[in-house]
This record gives structure tokens, sequence and C-alpha cells, in this order.
């Protein structure tokens, strides 16, 4: 055990400043364990969501050093014993109190994507894919909506004007999956992406991909292929034809 200075962030949506705690660690331990010590020895109203401390929820998402973490996966054992150890909450959404924040941001974009649409003549326990295209969905499914890769997307993090143009990296994983299921109907997805939900402003940087905890390639699985498909599309003279005639 050895005693530790955290500087935690509290406040709210109208300001705030550094707190700061000297807190005992015990090896093994990990960020959302100190700021549990914290909660029960220095600052029972600290404001910190959480649910599973098993990297599973998504809820304890925060920065750690200016790094976009999960809190219960993140030990402390990756800190120099004399760093300090600065934990703010995501800068990318409106701060709520302390390092809890609105992501409300996230569940609006994706209320507006259209759902899955099997075709019309298959009913639920018809639905038969290959292998091969489970387990390439499987990958995205992998998501648990902590939203760090939103909070890192330098598109929205300094630019709350590109939010509503932007669905974000979360977003376009879903949108790939849609379009690569090969029994959802609608044949617009990558057009939807591109045009509704912001695909052109992304500039492939790749910090999604970085921060992801479930390792997802979001922008090698997801977001590229999904951006060559719309080039394809909308360069290929056989595709812009039967586009035309086809009106799609
Ligand atoms: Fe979190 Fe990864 Fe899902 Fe983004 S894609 S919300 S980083 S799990
Ligand atoms: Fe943003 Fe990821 Fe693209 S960080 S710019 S969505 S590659
Ligand atoms: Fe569930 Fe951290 S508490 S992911």
């Amino acid at each position: 055990m050895n005693e530790r200075t955290f500087r935690v962030w509290r406040g709210d949506a109208d300001g705030g400043d550094f707190a700061e705690f000297d807190v005992e660690v015990n090896e093994g331990e990990v960020i959302l364990d100190v700021v549990h010590r914290i909660q029960a020895e220095q600052a029972p109203d600290l404001a910190v969501r959480w649910n599973c401390k098993a990297g599973k929820c998504g809820s304890c998402s925060a920065e750690v050093n200016g790094m976009p973490r999960l809190m219960c996966m993140t030990r402390m054992n990756l800190f120099a014993d004399d760093e300090p150890v600065t934990i703010t909450p995501l800068r990318t959404f409106p701060v709520v109190r302390d390092l809890v924040t609105d992501v409300s941001f996230n569940y609006q974009k994706a209320r507006s994507m259209p759902a899955f649409a099997p075709p019309e003549d298959l009913k639920p326990g018809e639905y038969r894919m290959q292998q091969v295209d489970v387990e390439r969905s499987q990958e995205f499914r992998k998501c648990i909506e902590c939203f760090l890769c939103q909070n890192t997307c330098h598109v929205v993090r300094d630019h709350e004007e590109n939010k509503p143009p932007f669905s974000g990296p979360r977003l376009f994983i879903r949108a790939a999956e849609l379009d690569m299921h090969p029994l959802d109907a609608r044949d617009d997805r990558r057009e939807e992406a591109q045009d509704d939900q912001g695909l052109g402003l992304c500039n492939i940087t790749k910090c999604c991909t970085e921060v992801c905890p479930e390792h997802i390639k979001i922008t090698d699985n997801a977001i590229i292929p999904m951006k060559e498909r719309v080039a394809g599309d909308r360069y290929d003279p056989l595709v812009w034809l039967g586009r035309k005639i086809f009106r799609k």
C-alpha cells in the first residue's frame, strides 16, 4: 500500500475546478477503486457513474491523465509512483456533475438510424445466413457503448457545431454492420451514412479505434470499407446507371 495524489475534476454545467486527494492505493487496484475510496473516506458526494466493474457496461468512461479510458479497467500500475493522476469527465459531452456526463447525444443519434429491416417474406425463425456473415457482424456487436470513441473523435471533440451532422464512430459501426448484413433489406445504408450521418466528415485519423476497449477495428473494418463502397457506387458508371434506372 502506498499513498498517491489524485486530482479529480469537480463541478457542474456552470463550471468547476480540480480537487486534490491523497489516497492509499493497494497493489492491483484500478482507478475506479481509488475513486470509490475517495467517495468512502473523503468526498461522499463525489459523482461517478459505474455499474459492472468488469469492463462490460460501458458506464465508467472518463479521462485519466488526458486519455479516454474505462476507470474500472485502468490499473494503477500504468502510472509511475511519483506521477500525479488526474481524472476528468469526458470532454465531448456536457457535464452533469463531477465525473458524470450527459451522453444522450449518442442515444439521439442511435434513434435516428433506421432499424434492421428483414425481407418482408421472412418471419422470425426463418432467418438463415452464412457463418462468415455472422462472424463479420459479431465484431461490431462487441460494442459496450462506453462512447470513448465518440468522445475522442476530433470531429466533435472541440466542435459542438459538428454534432448535428455527425453521428460518430459508434454509429458508423452500426451502419456498417447493417450494410454488410445479408438479410437487411435496406439497400441505402452506406448512402445514409454518407449523407445523413456525416461519414464524409471522418478523415480516418483512427483515434476512435485506438481507445476502443473492445478492440473493435472501427476504422479499418467499418469506416474505410463503407467509404470505399460509397466511392465505388458513386463513381462506377454501371452502378450509377443502375441507380438511375431503378431510382435507387
Ligand atoms: Fe466503446 Fe468501442 Fe463501442 Fe466505441 S465502438 S462505444 S469505443 S466499445
Ligand atoms: Fe473520428 Fe474515427 Fe474518423 S476518430 S475522424 S471517426 S477514424
Ligand atoms: Fe462497467 Fe466500468 S463499471 S465498464
